[in-house]
């Protein structure tokens, strides 16, 4: 990486080799700010505690992470964040150990994954970091952990209990035979020996589908209540356990922008005297953005805070279309209301915070060539050929995935660093 920023800083992202991924450092931090001070507005409209979670799987850097828990940006930053996989947290904090830093100590894996084959790295995790946490959402989890034993000796697993308040894709369903079947497993004697609950966990994937942050707001109630309700059940059913202790943690980037809606009377009173736990938001997407989230309402244009630099290769006057070099391995097949896989926006316009003027987006995608309409109405002049163009795209973490490394700049557009994902598994 040293490296690369020796050959780029201070280079112009339009001199930059394409297909590559920008990112607009104050953008970036703009967004991590604006999300912890949502967060800190609701702690003192409540006069609650309320945790900030950050999942770092859409850039998996140790620097995009530090930003996202504040370092440097905000005067009280968090240590708390999610991975999506086992490299991710590795990666992070082998780089805190090579330079010194000592940022985070609270690690939470988002896959409910307890099998062997997981169980293995994630002691090794543990003894690497404070906290490690991990989610079950079925009885054989906890059949796997005993089996499996303690992480450490001194040491239980600390577990979430993962609940689907709607999106099904992972988690167990409050009231249902299996949330039964999980919460009786979980005061067996030889559970509790290795294991302790300490969190309910939801997440509204299916808010991406929302088109409104008033819509965003209720499914944020609807997750708040989801875990409320579950540590009800919990009370009733595990007797010994001191609810009032569990972290109830709700999130994902559509709900938790929803707090941009600052003082919201029937959040408020909910938090403050309805709520059993602690609250923890969690969300990740939002330190980047994506037309997926600009899909949902909640966020403008130019808060997007990464691009596909691609270039024009060639043109097709009679059918109106450009070629570009940034195909399906550049920008994915994810979709969302704007049409397309990723829209155009000129390169000198695309470090601005204001409304972006659109032209075209990318109508087809094959391996390695993007093929780009104008936009119904707009009667735009083909580039020229070798024209740097920046393409918002559809879903960043996915997107982000494909690419090496990130090329981060300052708002005249010149590298100012390069960040290395931890990719893969
Ligand atoms: C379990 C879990 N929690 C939180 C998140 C973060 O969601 P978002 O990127 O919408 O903030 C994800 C994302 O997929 C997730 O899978």
């Amino acid at each position: 990486m040293s490296d690369l920023l020796s050959i780029y800083k201070g280079v112009h992202f339009k001199e930059l080799p394409t297909p590559s991924f920008v990112i607009n450092e104050r953008k970036f931090n703009e967004n991590c700010i604006m999300m912890l001070e949502n967060v800190e507005e609701l702690r003192s409209a409540t006069g609650k505690n309320v945790k900030f979670r950050a999942h770092i799987k859409t850039h998996k850097t140790a620097k995009g992470t530090f930003k996202q828990l504040g370092v440097g940006l905000v005067n009280n930053p968090t240590d708390s964040i999610l991975i999506s996989t086992v490299k991710e947290a590795q990666g992070l904090l082998d780089y805190e150990d090579k330079t010194g830093k000592d940022y985070v100590k609270d690690i939470c894996f988002s896959l409910p994954a307890c099998i062997p084959e997981y169980l293995e790295s994630l002691v090794a995790l543990s003894k690497m970091v404070d906290h490690l946490r991990i989610f079950v959402d079925c009885k054989e989890h906890l059949d796997n952990l005993v089996k499996f034993g303690r992480p450490q000796e001194t040491k239980k697993w600390s577990v979430f209990l993962k609940i689907d308040m709607g999106t099904r894709r992972a988690g167990v369903v409050c009231h249902s035979k299996e949330f039964r079947q999980t919460l009786s497993r979980l005061s067996d004697p030889e559970v509790l020996e290795v294991v302790q609950l300490y969190g309910i966990y939801a997440h509204a994937g299916h808010s991406y589908s929302l088109t409104s942050i008033i819509d965003s707001h209720k499914l944020l109630m609807d997750e708040i209540q989801a875990v409320n309700e579950a540590a009800v059940e919990i009370k009733k059913q595990l007797e010994s356990l001191d609810v009032s202790k569990l972290v109830l943690s709700v999130g994902a980037t559509p709900t938790s922008n929803s707090l941009r809606i600052r003082d919201e009377p029937l959040l408020i009173d909910f938090v403050q005297n309805k709520l059993i736990g602690t609250l923890e938001i969690h969300c990740g997407n939002y330190c980047l953005y994506d037309l997926q989230q600009l899909s949902t309402g909640c966020i403008k244009d130019y808060e997007i805070a990464g691009f596909v630099l691609g270039s024009v290769v060639s043109h097709y006057e009679e059918r109106n279309e450009i070629l570009t070099n940034t195909g399906v391995m550049a920008l994915t097949r994810e979709t969302s209301k704007y049409k397309g896989h990723g829209v155009c926006v000129k390169a000198n316009e695309v470090l601005d915070s204001k409304p972006y003027n659109i032209d075209w987006y990318v109508d087809r995608v094959s391996q390695e060539h993007g093929i780009l309409k104008p936009c119904e109405g707009s009667t735009t002049e083909h580039f020229a050929l070798g024209t740097k163009i920046a393409i918002l795209p559809q879903h960043a973490c996915i997107v982000m995935a494909q690419f090496p490394y990130y090329f981060v700049v300052d708002d005249n557009g010149m590298v100012t660093d390069v960040w290395l994902p931890f990719q893969k598994w």
